[in-house]
């Protein structure tokens, strides 16, 4: 077996030293580079962890509105607390990851309900709450409350192994002690929070993953990676993710000015959200088998839609729509009862919290 902590050839360990002048050029880097960004000009741990989760999910820029949305339609964390669950997933709607949304609401309920409306101050603590993980607990105690923990995801495994060399494998779950440790003893106790946001940036900025900015790098004359021409290998990533492929066939049932749709349930992706009457296969499927199932009289097809490809981290997902008129009033009664749908008049329709690929439709052919 190999140590994976065991030094690399021709690769000095860092000195004290190393490290000081790394984390003097950081700070001063960020000095000059940081982004203004809206919760950076706060203590608010609400406010803190709020942002954080919505930063997980997306890039700064794309997710700037969802936090200026959620911040003004619940100023505190008692507020979300007491808002209904389908209005924080439409607030969350094109974020996509809605679980992600959920444990929000469920942690805004906790620290309302019973911790006094107060987030607590301990990484220990914070790690407690639902949809609290060790990078945003480390990022909420260090940024809200100054505790020196160091905040460990792509951006810190990028910097860190270029930096020091660090050539573990990070698909490997072990790995991120590894970096944690590291990152630990680097970390400004004065600072941290100041740290940790530098390190986000820095490697968001500047040592990016493709085509890193080395000829305007305060680092480059320690790097590691610069020196030896590695930028483009670290950090080590073995793993790739899985991606599988699934063909969704919507059928649209409408009549007058009301639409059939469905709450999906647990175990699968987009939960709470309201999508139609769904037919799924692992394959594509021939129009003529898609149509065979609706071949109920009293139904007129009116579009079969190309189709659109949704991509989720895991998942592709291939749509077709088909828009399908109901005659009378009796076969859409039947068709909501046999389907377990539920119809809604196009104004509520708009309410529905729905995956941003149910919304673009809707946008393009219906409302
Ligand atoms: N990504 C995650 N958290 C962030 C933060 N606080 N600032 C900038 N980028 C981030």
């Amino acid at each position: 077996m190999e140590n994976p902590s065991a030094p690399t050839p021709n690769k000095p360990s860092t000195s004290a030293l190393e490290s000081e002048i790394f984390v003097n050029q950081l700070i001063s880097w960020y000095d000059h580079q940081k982004r203004d960004l809206p919760w950076r000009q706060t203590d608010d741990p609400y406010k803190i962890w709020l942002s954080e989760i919505i930063l997980q999910q997306t890039r700064v820029k794309q997710g700037m509105p969802y936090y200026l949305k959620f911040i003004e339609q619940y100023p505190t964390v008692n507020d979300l607390a007491t808002a209904p669950e389908s209005e924080v997933l439409r607030l969350w709607q094109g974020l996509g990851y809605y679980s992600r949304a959920r444990n929000l609401h469920a942690c805004a309920k906790t620290v309302s309900n019973d911790l006094g409306g107060e987030f607590p101050s301990s990484f220990e603590e914070l790690l407690k709450l639902k949809g609290i993980g060790r990078y945003t607990a480390a990022a909420i105690a260090s940024i809200a409350f100054n505790k020196p923990n160091a905040v460990v995801d792509g951006n810190v495994y990028r910097v860190l192994s270029r930096v020091f060399g660090i050539e573990d494998d990070i698909s490997n779950s072990k790995t991120l002690k590894i970096f944690e440790t590291k990152a630990n003893t680097l970390i400004d106790k004065k600072a941290p929070g100041e740290f940790n946001q530098a390190i986000m940036d820095f490697g968001a900025i500047q040592c990016t993953p493709k085509s890193p900015a080395c000829a305007i790098c305060p680092m480059s004359s320690f790097c590691y990676a610069f020196n030896t021409g590695k930028q483009e290998v670290l950090p080590v990533k073995t793993k790739k993710v899985k991606v599988r492929n699934r063909f969704f066939y919507y059928y649209v049932y409408e009549f007058g000015d009301k639409l059939l749709m469905k709450e999906r349930g647990p175990k699968d992706v987009w939960q709470g959200l309201y999508d139609f009457s769904l037919l799924e296969s692992p394959e594509s499927l021939s129009e003529e088998s898609v149509l065979k199932e609706i071949s109920i009289e009293g139904l007129v097809v009116i579009d079969f839609s190309e189709e659109v490809k949704h991509v989720l981290t895991h998942q592709r997902i291939f749509a077709r729509f088909i828009r399908v008129k109901v005659k009378d009033l009796g076969n859409f009664e039947a068709l909501s009862n046999s389907k377990k749908l539920k119809a809604f008049e196009l104004g509520k329709v708009q309410e529905l919290p729905k995956p941003i690929l149910i919304q673009n439709y809707l946008q393009k052919e219906i409302f």
